[in-house]
C-alpha cells in the first residue's frame, strides 16, 4: 500500500504539468510531439515510482544516431506548417541535434506575408540550434554542396533541386535521402520526382506505400526507384508519457467527456483526422448509424454509444462538412454524434475515447500516425484494410480491419457492435495494441531504423565522392 501512495503523490505532483502541456494552444503540441531533450525532471519521478511508467529522457543505451555527431545535414522541407510531413522532419532535426549533428533547415515554399505558425516553428528550431536559411540563398546552395547528407522531405520538395541548385544538382544527388509520405496520384509528376532514380536512397513510411511508388513511378513515368528503405514511425516520448500516466489520462478523460456531454460509462468511438472524403468520416458515420440499428434490432445490452469526429473545420465551409452534418440531422443522431474542431492536441481525445476508427479510403494512409498513438493509449483500432494501417493493426488481435468503400460500412458497424458488447475483448485488444507499440512503435525504434538508413546513405555518399 505504501508503494501505491508514493506513486500517487509523485505522479500527482507532476500531472498538472502534463495536462497543462497537453491542453495548451495547438502549436504547443508540436513541441510536445517534437521535443526530445526536455523533461529531465522526470528522473526524479522515476526513482520513487514502480507502477506508473514515466519514460526518462536520459538514454539508457547508446543513442543509435551517435555516429551522426558533427555531421552536416541539410533538411529541405516543402513547406512549414502544423502538418504531418514538416513536423516529422522537425523531429528528425531534433533527433540529430541531440547527438550533435550540425543541422540546417530550409523551407522551399513560404508565403510572402509573415505567418505566425512559421515564425513559431522556426524559432523553436533556432532555440534548439537548428540553423534556418532561405531556400533560394547562396548559403543554402553552399550548404548543399558541403553537407554530408541532404534530406528532401516529401515528393513535392523535389522542385527545389532544379530551381535552386541548377547545374549543381548532379553533385548533390549522391548524398540525397528522399523521405516520401505521399501516396496520391498527383504527386507522381515528372517535375517533382525526375531526380528520384539518381539519389542515394528513398525512405518511405510503409511497405505498401513503397510498393505503390515502385510500380507507379515505373508505369506512369518510366523511372526506377532508387534503393528504398521502409521506416515505420514511432511515438514521441512525450505522448508515451501521457499515455502511460493513469492520472493524466483520468483527468483528461473527465475533462473532455464533460465538455462533450458524454458520461463515464458511455462508449465512445472516434475518428481523428482532418475532415475530408479521403479520410472516410461519411462512411464512419454511416457505420455508426448502422451499429445503433443493429443494437436495437438485436435488443443488445450495451452502454449508450457515441461517435466523435475530431478534425472538423466548419469555417472552410466545404460541401463535405455540410454533408456530414445533414446526415446526422436526417438520422436524428445529433445527441450522440459530436464534432470537434481540427487540433493537433490529440492526447486529450485519445485519453477519453474507447475505440479509434481509422477509416481512410482508397489506398489508405501512407502510415497513419494516429493509429500508433491510439494504441499507446490502449485503444483497439478498427481500421480500413488499406495502406499503412495493415502494417500496424494486427487483425483480430489489436483491432479489426474492414474493407474500404461502401462495402466496409456493415463490417465496420458489426465490429463496433462487437466491441460495444464485449468489454473484455475491447480491453484485451487495447492492451495488445499497447504491447505492440512498446515492441516496435516507439521513438527509440524509429531512431534505430533511421540510423541504419543514414549509415547506409553516408557510406554510399562517401564512396561516391572518392571514386
Ligand atoms: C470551431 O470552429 C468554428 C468555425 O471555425 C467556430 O465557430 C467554433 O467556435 C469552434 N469551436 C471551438 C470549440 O473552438
Ligand atoms: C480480419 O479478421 C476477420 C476475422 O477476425 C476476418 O473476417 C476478416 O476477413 C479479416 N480481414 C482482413 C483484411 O484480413
Amino acid at each position: 500500500m505504501a508503494k501505491h501512495t508514493g506513486t500517487w503523490i509523485s505522479v500527482q505532483k507532476r500531472w498538472p504539468f502534463v495536462i497543462l502541456a497537453v491542453l495548451s494552444i495547438s502549436t504547443a503540441f508540436v513541441f510536445i510531439r517534437a521535443s526530445f531533450d526536455s523533461c529531465n525532471n522526470t528522473k526524479q519521478v522515476e526513482d520513487t515510482d514502480s507502477h506508473v511508467t514515466i519514460t526518462s529522457s536520459v538514454p539508457i543505451h547508446p543513442n543509435p544516431l551517435q555516429f551522426m555527431k558533427s555531421k552536416l545535414v541539410l533538411l529541405v522541407s516543402h513547406e512549414l506548417s502544423l502538418s504531418g510531413g514538416p513536423l516529422l522532419l522537425m523531429e528528425l532535426a531534433f533527433l540529430l541535434r541531440n547527438v550533435g549533428s550540425k543541422v540546417v533547415w530550409i523551407t522551399n515554399q513560404k508565403p510572402a506575408e509573415t505567418d505566425e505558425v512559421i515564425y513559431s516553428l522556426e524559432h523553436k528550431m533556432l532555440d534548439r540550434g537548428v540553423e534556418v536559411l532561405a531556400a533560394k540563398s547562396q548559403e543554402a546552395i553552399d550548404t548543399a554542396l558541403k553537407a554530408d547528407l541532404v534530406v528532401i522531405n516529401t515528393a513535392v520538395a523535389g522542385k527545389w533541386l532544379d530551381a535552386v541548385l541548377k547545374e549543381n544538382v548532379p553533385r548533390v544527388l549522391p548524398k540525397v535521402l528522399w523521405w516520401i509520405h505521399e501516396m496520391r496520384g498527383h504527386y507522381f509528376k515528372v517535375e517533382y520526382v525526375k531526380h528520384l532514380p539518381f539519389v542515394a536512397g528513398a525512405m518511405i513510411d510503409s511497405h505498401v506505400t513503397a510498393e505503390y511508388w515502385k510500380s507507379r513511378t515505373y508505369e506512369r513515368l518510366g523511372i526506377a526507384m532508387p534503393k528504398t528503405y521502409v521506416v515505420h514511425l514511432g511515438n514521441s516520448k512525450e505522448l508515451m508519457e501521457v499515455a502511460e500516466s493513469s492520472v493524466a489520462k483520468r483527468v483528461l478523460r473527465e475533462h473532455v467527456r464533460e465538455s462533450l456531454g458524454v458520461r463515464n460509462e458511455d462508449i465512445v468511438f472516434a475518428i481523428i483526422n482532418s475532415v475530408s472524403r479521403g479520410k472516410g468520416q461519411d462512411l464512419f458515420l454511416r457505420s455508426f448509424y448502422e451499429s445503433l440499428q443493429l443494437v436495437r434490432e438485436r435488443k443488445l445490452q450495451v452502454p449508450p454509444m457515441h461517435a466523435v469526429v475530431v478534425g472538423s473545420d466548419m469555417s472552410a465551409q466545404t460541401k463535405f462538412e455540410t454533408e456530414l452534418r445533414s446526415f446526422v440531422k436526417d438520422k436524428k443522431i445529433e445527441d450522440v454524434v459530436h464534432f470537434v474542431n481540427k487540433t493537433l492536441t490529440v492526447a486529450p481525445y485519445l485519453a477519453s475515447i474507447d475505440v479509434l476508427v481509422q477509416n481512410s479510403q482508397a489506398r489508405g494512409e501512407c502510415f497513419g500516425r494516429i493509429t500508433i498513438e491510439a494504441m499507446a493509449f490502449q485503444l483497439p483500432v478498427l481500421g480500413t484494410a488499406a495502406g499503412g494501417t495493415t502494417e500496424i493493426v494486427v487483425n483480430g488481435t489489436t483491432g479489426w480491419l474492414h474493407p474500404v468503400g461502401k462495402e466496409g460500412v456493415m463490417p465496420l458497424a458489426e465490429n463496433m457492435v462487437k466491441l460495444a458488447t464485449h468489454v473484455e475483448k475491447r480491453l484485451t485488444m487495447g492492451r495488445k495494441g499497447y504491447n505492440r507499440v512498446k515492441e516496435v512503435f516507439l521513438e527509440d525504434h524509429m531512431s534505430q531504423r533511421i540510423a541504419l538508413v543514414l549509415k547506409d546513405i553516408l557510406q554510399k555518399a562517401a564512396s561516391h565522392s572518392h571514386s
